[in-house]
């Protein structure tokens, strides 16, 4: 890309320093827990010991004698202002504190209100809760059995623990391809649940002002706007109105779609501030934080890949059973349940395609949410991905070479799969034409082939994975009803410098950066003199938050438009100044000079100055304007990642040797933002990969449940990343940027995967599920007789 302003301008391409780094890393940033106000309460939680419980009785006596302890809250309390249920995101209900029974272990149970912190936890250590244990459904295939005791006593007519089914393609033709298929290949794969463990937990400040009925929520949240408005509809009969409430959500420390749902400490919270008229701080800490907020994936899948014997790919079909925890709590556009799982033919020519999913309820807390990935694409790429690589060697045939083969070809785009999307533009050859010259693919192979002769285990596994962002087109995606648009308000001041507010929320992207900078492109106003705002519903406009890579094709955009309209009005400026019909000018970024008479000029803030101070009669004064953009598609940002492991054939451990990712989300903004996006998603793909999953024993008592058993990979088990980029812009995009936040997070375990299978696959080894844990290879290889 060639680049249109200069490093002062700071527009697109320029790898610019972070605008927000100097307050982060002088620890001058201000997240939820930093604000304190006079006059604060604390909230601290009571949990369920048990998965699945009957509750006898609550006794908060001992609690209240804790000096500092306020009140017990319980779910008979919020029930007489029937607060004690509330709607998911997924229009089904979750209990904010129960009235009856628990579901899952860590489920909410009781609040207690104190005047510290240290207090409310002394408090909540003492409440005694009374239960009545019930036989605990762990296993979601067992919660479809006949006789399974059924969960949800809540909903009247339920007779089972089914959710929904959801199908989509062309059942009919998929049954006949695979008929007519020379080769099928058939993979049960499951995809563990794992949580988001952002470094910041989840918490809130409820401030109700008893005097201007006023509800302000400072909130760790990724979506400001939805959550005023669901606030306003769920509490509307108790005096909130959407006017009367605002969230604030201040600097996040990783959101990664965890911080998209309402969690009951936030409704019990602002509960505990109406009544008591004080602000009530309720911060989780971590094990509350991985033991109860929403979780990710957690999909059983079967998966079936059809092929001619010349290895021509044909179709697709998979089947999968979804485990959502006691409530379908899953962060997606509400047409889509089982998210955008459907982008499951990935970069592959397949001529057709049918997918099923069930959900099913069980006794674990909401799943569903989308963990740094566009609502559940990280677990379509991971099938596909696994499946061709396993169509590939089954074959006989080189992996690279079989993708190659079977990649939608450039001149396709735009290209309409076979499940109904419409990829923008590809060039999947290219990338990954890039990644095996930069990884020397043709030497590991032989280096591979003499390394198997004298029995050692190394394998080579590519991820060549398509993405779909930018939710979304609101023909198709809305949130509870609400269009998936999002907006940019620009105002000029007059002397040339500016403010740009969004309806997204940065969680550690750079959005004051990116965003800036886009603006700079467009105007040529220095990035430098544009302060970018998000997060505040009293000032910014509304949009539907930051997740699903969605800020840079949709927010991003509605910058681009925003400018562009303020263009419009300063080329009506910049004519009246110079004395010229509009027609006559030629505009650079930042200047607007007469054709022919490139002299005869008026800069950006001339202009700005002008549109206070001597603007055209009949013309209003001021230089702003506003976009609500609504992308006409949605982006593919695609990849080819290649991993190289080696694996140690006396502790099982995979060794990632070299993990190269060429990416590509068309044109970028700010490389240095995009390389450490890339860096920090590849971190949070080997993470699955290898070392997280939280699981749950037949009890239903959560394994994985704190950091000492949820293994975070650290620096020490992060490999050197090494990336490079092709650029493939998006011909709808008005920049044509692609969003890039999670593609590394979505690409790389099926690289990682791939490369255990491909040092596997001699010994008769055709899957490993995630996490691909040491024991887990140490047991494969004893069972195939390899020792060391
Ligand atoms: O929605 P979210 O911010 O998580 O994801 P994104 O739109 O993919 O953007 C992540 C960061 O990368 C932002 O700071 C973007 O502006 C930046 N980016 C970029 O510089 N160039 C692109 N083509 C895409 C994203």
């Amino acid at each position: 890309m060639t680049l249109r302003t200069s490093p002062e301008v700071g527009g697109m391409g320029h790898s610019i320093k972070r605008k927000e780094d100097p307050r982060f890393i002088r620890g001058k940033g201000t997240y939820v827990d930093d604000v304190v106000l006079p006059g604060m309460l604390y909230l601290d939680i009571v949990r369920s010991p048990h998965a699945h419980a009957k509750i006898v009785k609550i006794d908060p006596s001992k609690a209240m004698a804790v000096p500092g302890v306020l009140a017990v809250i319980t779910g008979q309390d919020l029930a007489k202002y029937n607060l004690h249920w509330m709607p998911t995101l997924m229009s089904d209900t979750q209990m904010v504190l129960p009235v009856e029974k628990v579901m899952y272990q860590a489920q909410e149970v009781a609040a207690v209100l104190a005047t510290s912190r240290y207090a409310a936890a002394d408090g909540a250590a003492v409440v005694e809760v009374e239960y009545d244990p019930l036989p605990a459904v762990v296993d979601p295939h067992k919660a479809l059995e006949p006789g399974a005791p059924v969960l949800r006593t809540d909903k009247k007519d339920k007779k089972d623990n089914h959710i929904w089914h959801w199908e989509w393609g062309d059942r009919a033709a998929t049954d006949r391809a695979f008929a007519e298929a020379d080769v099928t290949v058939k993979e049960k794969i499951y995809i563990p649940r794992i949580h988001v463990a952002s470094i910041e937990t989840c918490g809130c400040i409820a401030h109700f002002d008893k005097v201007d009925g006023k509800l302000t929520v400072w909130m760790t949240t990724q979506a400001p706007h939805a959550i005023r408005t669901v606030f306003a509809l769920v509490a509307g009969h108790v005096g909130l109105a959407e006017h009367k409430i605002r969230i604030i959500s201040p600097d996040i420390g990783g959101g990664f779609g965890g911080k998209v749902p309402v969690y009951p400490g936030y409704v019990i919270a602002v509960a505990a501030s109406v009544l008591t008229g004080k602000p009530v701080k309720w911060i989780e800490d971590r094990m509350e934080n991985l033991q109860a907020d929403s979780f990710a994936r957690d999909y059983h899948i079967t998966a079936e890949l059809a092929a001619k014997k010349d290895g021509t790919l044909t179709a697709l079909r998979i089947k999968t059973l979804a485990d959502h925890g006691y409530t379908d709590a899953a962060a997606n556009p509400s047409k889509f349940p089982a998210g955008l799982f459907h982008v499951c033919t990935g970069s592959y020519d397949l001529k057709a395609a049918h997918v099923e999913v069930d959900g099913a309820y069980t006794n674990k807390p909401p799943g569903g949410i989308a963990y740094r990935c566009s609502f559940r694409v990280t677990e379509a790429v991971h099938t596909i991905e696994r499946m061709v690589d396993i169509m590939a060697h089954q074959l006989g045939q080189d992996p690279a070479e079989f993708r190659m083969k079977n990649f939608i070809r450039p001149e396709q785009f735009p290209y309409k799969s076979a499940l109904g999307w419409e990829y923008d533009s590809g060039n999947y050859g290219g990338a990954l034409q890039k990644a095996m010259d930069g990884v020397g693919y043709a030497e590991l192979r032989r280096e591979q082939a003499e390394k198997r002769n004298r029995g050692e285990l190394m394998g080579i596994g590519i991820s060549s994975f398509t993405e779909i962002v930018g939710a979304g087109p609101s023909k198709h995606f809305d949130i509870l009803g609400i269009k998936m648009f999002d907006s940019c308000e620009i105002r000029i001041h007059p002397t040339g410098k500016a403010i740009a507010r969004f309806g997204t929320k940065s969680q550690g992207q750079g959005h004051e950066t990116t965003y800036a900078q886009i603006l700079a492109e467009e105007l040529g106003i220095p990035a430098a003199d544009i302060q970018v705002e998000e997060g505040d519903t009293d000032t910014a406009p509304y949009g539907l938050g930051t997740y699903a890579s969605r800020s840079t094709p949709v927010a991003g955009a509605a910058a681009a438009v925003a400018s562009r309209k303020i263009l419009d009005k300063a080329r009506k400026i910049a004519a009246h100044l110079l004395e010229v019909a509009a027609e006559d000018l030629v505009y650079e970024p930042g200047k607007f000079s007469v054709k022919g008479s490139p002299n005869r000029s008026k800069t950006i803030q001339d202009v700005a100055f002008a549109a206070y101070t001597n603007h055209p009669q009949g013309m209003e004064a001021g230089l702003e304007a506003v976009s609500y953009y609504d992308p006409p598609n949605l982006t593919y940002p695609f990849g080819s990642y290649i991993c190289v492991v080696d694996i140690d054939k006396g502790t099982g451990e995979v060794k990632i040797r070299r993990f190269l990712a060429i990416d590509d989300c068309g044109n970028i903004i700010n490389p240095m933002i995009v390389q450490g996006q890339v860096h920090g998603g590849l971190t949070m793909g080997l993470a699955p990969a290898l070392f997280e999953e939280i699981s749950y024993d037949e009890f239903g008592n959560v394994q994985g449940g704190s950091f000492i058993d949820y293994l975070v990979p650290t620096a020490v088990e992060t490999p050197k990343w090494e990336t490079g980029h092709t650029v493939t812009p998006s011909p709808h995009h008005p920049l044509g940027a692609k969003g890039v936040g999670e593609s590394a997070t979505v690409g790389a375990p099926a690289a990682i995967a791939n490369a255990v299978v491909d040092a596997l696959w001699h010994l008769g080894v055709r899957h490993v599920d995630i996490p691909i844990t040491p024991p887990k290879v140490w047991k494969l290889l004893r069972e195939k007789g390899v020792t060391e």
